[in-house]
């Protein structure tokens, strides 16, 4: 089996490449990744000399370069990471959301036509279906849940989705869909929430909290959504949808005490700040049919996961000092700098 693996430089693609060369030594991995300010080669260099795993540096845009890995590797299947995913950077800038998330995704899937496919699959999220009210907590996104979207990142991530699935009615493309709620573990990206508080405690600067910190995520370790999305591209529905979550419902701002707990880290350094435009208020999943139909169940609980993603960030220091040394201060400057 060979999978083209896009976006495998970021948070949850490279945690992907490396479960899937674990749990299948005998198939191909082929990561074909942009390296944008979010893809970082070094995350990879436990697999580069993998003879199974080939890296690319490529955007999903270009038709060319894809069409010519295409042609050169002709994949069984094509699993798509590759997106723009951080809410407040679309809310400064949605142009490239709608590049790389929506033309990108049409791109690979008119590939995935010209050179034919088992399996396209589309890693979506839990956003699409907008959010729901604090003071229902009965109430949970299921697969007809409508497309609802609040921000340019979710709407390019919907318009994406839509896409995915007039493909397969027009084409008859084999494609999946899964739509997962907020994942944390090793290699997140310091601009999210719970890695950005890590880093922050740990250099002893303001955890920025937006608006109260009453926000709940329904909070997924990254292997977990992983494993989900192995057992989908083999064993799931074609022209399905699959949600993925955990029941692992949090407040922002328990969560931001939790990190200073752990850290041994005091929670006057916890800062109110300017709140989110557009800010979802609730996030949950209802897993049913992932569980019923494929036998998913997350595997990791929180307070174990969290305490080994705190570690990772504790003995990877290097990882993510890097990254908050370079561009990232203008950009942490931008948001945060008058917030
Ligand atoms: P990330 O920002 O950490 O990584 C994105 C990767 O895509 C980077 O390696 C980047 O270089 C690459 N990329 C961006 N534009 C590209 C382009 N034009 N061509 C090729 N590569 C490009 O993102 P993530 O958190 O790992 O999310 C991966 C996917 O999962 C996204 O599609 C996201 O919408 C979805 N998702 C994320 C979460 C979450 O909690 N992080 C939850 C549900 C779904
Ligand atoms: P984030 O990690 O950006 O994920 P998403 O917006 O896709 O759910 O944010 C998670 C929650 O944390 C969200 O409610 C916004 C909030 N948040 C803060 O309060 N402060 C921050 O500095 C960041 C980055 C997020």
């Amino acid at each position: 089996m060979k999978i083209i693996v896009t976006g495998g430089a970021g948070f949850i693609g490279s945690n992907f490449v490396f479960y899937m060369l674990k749990k299948h030594p005998d198939y191909r991995i082929i990561c074909l990744d942009k390296l944008t300010y979010a893809g970082n080669l070094s995350t990879l260099k436990g697999v580069l000399d993998n003879e199974n795993f080939r890296f690319v540096k490529a955007d999903i845009c270009d038709r060319n370069a894809v069409y010519n890995l295409f042609e050169e590797e002709k994949p069984d299947m094509v699993v798509n990471f590759a997106a723009e995913s951080h809410v407040d950077r679309s809310i400064e800038n949605p142009e490239v959301f709608l590049q790389t998330n929506i033309l990108g995704t049409a791109v690979l899937m008119d590939a995935c036509r010209k050179y034919g496919i088992k399996r396209y699959h589309q890693v979506s999220t839990d956003e699409v279906y907008g959010d729901l009210p604090l003071d229902r907590p009965d109430l949970f996104f299921t697969e007809n849940t409508p497309i609802h979207t609040s921000s340019p990142y979710s709407s390019s991530k919907a318009g994406a989705d839509l896409l995915v699935l007039a493909y397969h009615r027009t084409y008859g493309l084999p494609v999946s869909i899964s739509r997962c709620s907020n994942n944390y573990g090793p290699y997140h990206f310091p601009e999210k929430l719970i890695p950005l508080m890590i880093a922050n405690a740990l250099n002893d600067k303001p955890l920025p909290v937006y608006g109260k910190g009453e926000n709940v995520r329904d909070w997924l370790y990254v292997e977990d959504h992983c494993k989900a999305i192995d057992l989908i591209i083999h064993n799931g529905r074609v022209g399905e949808v699959y949600n993925i979550g955990g029941h692992n419902e949090m407040t922002n701002i328990d969560i931001v005490k939790l990190i200073c707990k752990h850290l041994g880290k005091p929670e006057s350094l916890i800062t109110y700040v300017a709140d989110r435009k557009g800010h979802d208020m609730r996030y949950a999943i209802d897993p049913t049919k992932i569980h019923n139909e494929l036998g998913w169940l997350p595997e990791t609980m929180f307070k174990d996961g969290i305490k080994k993603t705190i570690d990772w960030y504790l003995n990877n220091r290097e990882w993510w000092e890097t990254i908050i040394s370079g561009e990232y201060q203008n950009y942490y400057e931008k948001m945060y700098g008058n917030r």
